[in-house]
């Protein structure tokens, strides 16, 4: 397990001025309001569940679960058999409240003369008109749609436009490989997929459609037909598109001046590829919602598993719906005259949750940005925020440590005066990263709110509510209404006070994952096996002496690498793949920007050579397997790995070695303690 962070003396008072206007505006009112959430959980939920339109009410109990595997199969039923559609409340439901004319999204591309925005009303119009697209195309209540989209509005409407007809959609972030992109359409049986022409990031041109053509190819070759592609023509008219196949592309004709000129090889597949403004011509703009059971799947969204196999996590509709707008109203003190930015993309929870669904339930405006934070400088995050006078802010703490590096100056050449809450989310953040954020970038008025939360988790779990919690950097503070963490030891027993373990949480939240799709029993046995009675995280979590929790980092085999997390165990096998391999080991290595990175050790097959070029080979092979954003940091060539008598390898050697630490604890277990040493000679002078 991961040392206990250094615990900050200072604690940060949240803002007064945000105090008096906040849904929660002190500690004490936060206490209140958690205990009830706790000991009367069906009385707090019930007051949210009004806040929402059900076409039905529950047939049965509000809440109806068993946690404990002893006792039987793990179930969680919320409201189950009351009926509502997400879409419906989250666009027309803000229609008929008055705010049709509201910009739900203002859309700021990769360039940042590229630019739009859509209200309300427009929003729900588009979603109808795909909606209809999609039941067209003979798709309908629990087919899988897979979306494999950059960050443009498009992709919002595609998932509302799933939710709305009872679909299920399953979101791959677009930086994953073809053959990702693959496993998770069949893992799924996806029937059709979403996705664009091309995008650019920063500088580069990314050819997304033929990223989803190999991967319906790998599809086809194992007896999956993925029978619809719906492209997104997203390109400008000066990045070309060359269509090969029979069909023709209309381009639309707004000239962008700037952008560098490049041409996009397409290939066409006539029956199965439609383009979206084609298909959208022609389809109607009223949709009428298709009532689904509280219980239902919402949507699946593949994480990291230690097996190295990607689980669905799957979520339902009611529960899902409550959380998500519940942990956004009070995470963010949800103001109606907010703009709201949350950095991440929708291929990953956090832009599901904190893009999409949250802030639409409650009739937010926020912003879709499709760049990074280092283009055209690293000065555009906070040129975005004067843009649109951005008052709530969420990013990682990846983003932070690396914009730190570039030096105040990119920061302090913007205003920032609009922001009033400054979030993060995906890993620990650091105290000097948490600081730099309070005093530079939010000018130290701003509250910050550290959020731990999961895929799994659906919505913050562990997190400040900015007018109420004094904060500590570095510290998740206390957990969000209705969760009640434990911190466990290696027995099982409950720390109670002080004292480092396993996080841990005791009852259902409505977010709550209720299952890994298509496989209930390996849901089990990861979050429910090792406690029985209990949630299991998989993350470390420290209790200090005044309460806070401060989140120490996963204790499983995944690496959280710049707030992705990745299994070595799905690293080791696309290493393996390698004709030149024998075999693989990955651990986590600490690493200044990232948060963590991965670190190999390869024993390569006799004959081979451990050459630079090998190493290029090599992580390309990670790339191609997984994912550019997966690439190993460092590759050391390892003749033999430590192995326990039985074989087993041991990581917890490998982790030191990767430091350069030679205090190796106990080394009994050790089937030859030689190779310890040769490792040592082997390591790379710059790890
Ligand atoms: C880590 C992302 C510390 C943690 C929302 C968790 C964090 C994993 C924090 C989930 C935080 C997320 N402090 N660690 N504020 N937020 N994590 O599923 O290890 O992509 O288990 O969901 O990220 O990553 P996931």
């Amino acid at each position: 397990m991961a040392a206990s962070p250094p615990e900050a003396d200072e604690i940060f008072q949240p803002p007064a001025s945000l105090q008096a206007e906040a849904h929660v505006k002190s500690f004490k009112e936060y206490e209140e309001l958690y205990q009830e959430s706790i000991n009367d959980p069906e009385t707090f939920w019930r007051r949210v569940y009004d806040g929402f339109y059900w076409k039905s009410p529950p047939t049965g109990p509000f809440l109806d679960y068993n946690f404990d595997v002893r006792k039987g199969p793990i179930s969680i039923k919320w409201m189950a058999g009351a009926q509502t559609n997400i879409c419906y409340n989250a666009l027309d439901r803000n229609v008929e409240k008055g705010l049709g004319n509201k910009i739900a999204f203002y859309w700021e591309g990769n360039y940042p003369s590229d630019q739009g925005k859509i209200t309300y009303s427009e929003l729900l119009e588009e979603v109808c008109r795909f909606a209809n697209v999609l039941k067209s195309l003979g798709i309908g209540v629990g087919d899988r749609v897979a979306i494999y989209m950059p960050m443009i509005v498009e992709l919002s409407i595609s998932l509302l436009a799933c939710a709305r007809i009872g679909a299920i959609h399953s979101i791959v972030f677009a930086g994953y490989s073809s053959e990702s992109l693959a496993d998770r359409i069949l893992d799924a049986e996806c029937c059709a997929i979403v996705t664009t022409d091309g995008v650019w990031r920063g500088n580069k041109l990314l050819n997304l459609k033929s990223i989803v053509d190999k991967a319906l190819d790998i599809c086809s070759e194992r007896k999956h037909a993925v029978k619809k592609s719906i492209v997104v023509r997203h390109l400008s008219p000066k990045d070309e598109v060359i269509l090969s196949g029979d069909a023709n592309g209309e381009m639309a004709d707004d000239a962008i001046a700037k952008r560098p000129c490049r041409t996009l090889k397409l290939h066409w597949q006539d029956g199965r590829d439609v383009w979206w403004h084609e298909v959208m011509q022609t389809a109607d703009k009223s949709c009428d919602p298709v009532w689904m059971d509280a219980e239902d799947p919402l949507f699946m969204l593949y994480t990291s598993g230690s097996t190295g196999k990607p689980k669905g996590v799957l979520h339902t509709v009611g529960g899902y719906m409550m959380y998500s707008a519940t942990t956004f109203k009070y995470t963010f003190d949800y103001q109606p005259d907010d703009v709201y930015w949350c950095t991440a993309d929708v291929g990953w929870i956090t832009g599901h949750t904190y893009v999409a669904y949250g802030p639409l339930a409650n009739g937010a405006t926020s912003i879709i940005f499709e760049g990074t934070p280092f283009y055209p400088d690293a000065g555009r995050f906070w040129e975005v925020i004067d843009k649109y006078k951005v008052t709530k802010f969420y990013t990682a703490p990846t983003a932070i440590r690396s914009l730190m590096k570039f030096g105040d100056e990119h920061v302090k050449r913007h205003k920032r005066t609009s922001l009033k809450i400054l979030g993060t989310v995906g890993e620990p953040i650091n105290p000097e990263a948490w600081l730099w954020y309070y005093h530079v970038v939010g000018n130290s008025k701003c509250a910050i709110v550290d959020t731990f939360w999961q895929t799994e988790t659906g919505g913050h779990v562990i997190t400040p509510l900015p007018g109420a919690t004094p904060t500590k950097p570095g510290s998740a503070t206390f957990p969000f209404f209705g969760i009640q963490p434990a911190i466990l030891k290696d027995d099982g027993q409950e720390i109670e006070g002080t004292g480092e373990g396993y996080l841990v949480f005791k009852k259902p939240w409505p977010g709550i994952m209720r299952t890994v799709y298509g496989d209930p029993e390996r849901f089990e046995t990861t979050y429910f096996k090792k406690f029985p009675g209990y949630y299991c995280t998989g993350d470390g979590a420290h209790r200090d002496k005044d309460g806070y929790i401060w989140i120490t980092g996963r204790i499983d085999d995944l690496v959280n690498v710049s707030g992705h997390l990745l299994s070595t165990a799905e690293v080791e096998s696309a290493l393996i793949e390698h004709p030149a391999v024998a075999e693989a080991a990955s651990v986590s290595h600490p690493h200044s920007i990232k948060g963590e990175c991965i670190y190999c050790f390869v024993t390569l097959k006799q004959g081979e050579q451990f050459t630079d070029e090998m190493k290029v080979a090599l992580k390309n092979m990670v790339r191609v397997k997984i994912g550019p954003f997966a690439q190993p940091d460092f590759l050391q060539n390892a003749p033999a790995l430590p192995k326990t008598r039985s074989g087993k390898i041991m990581r917890r050697i490998l982790r030191k070695i990767a430091r350069g630490d030679r205090d190796l604890g106990d080394t009994s277990t050790l089937a030859d303690e030689s190779v310890i040493e040769l490792l040592f000679q082997f390591r790379p002078s710059d790890a």
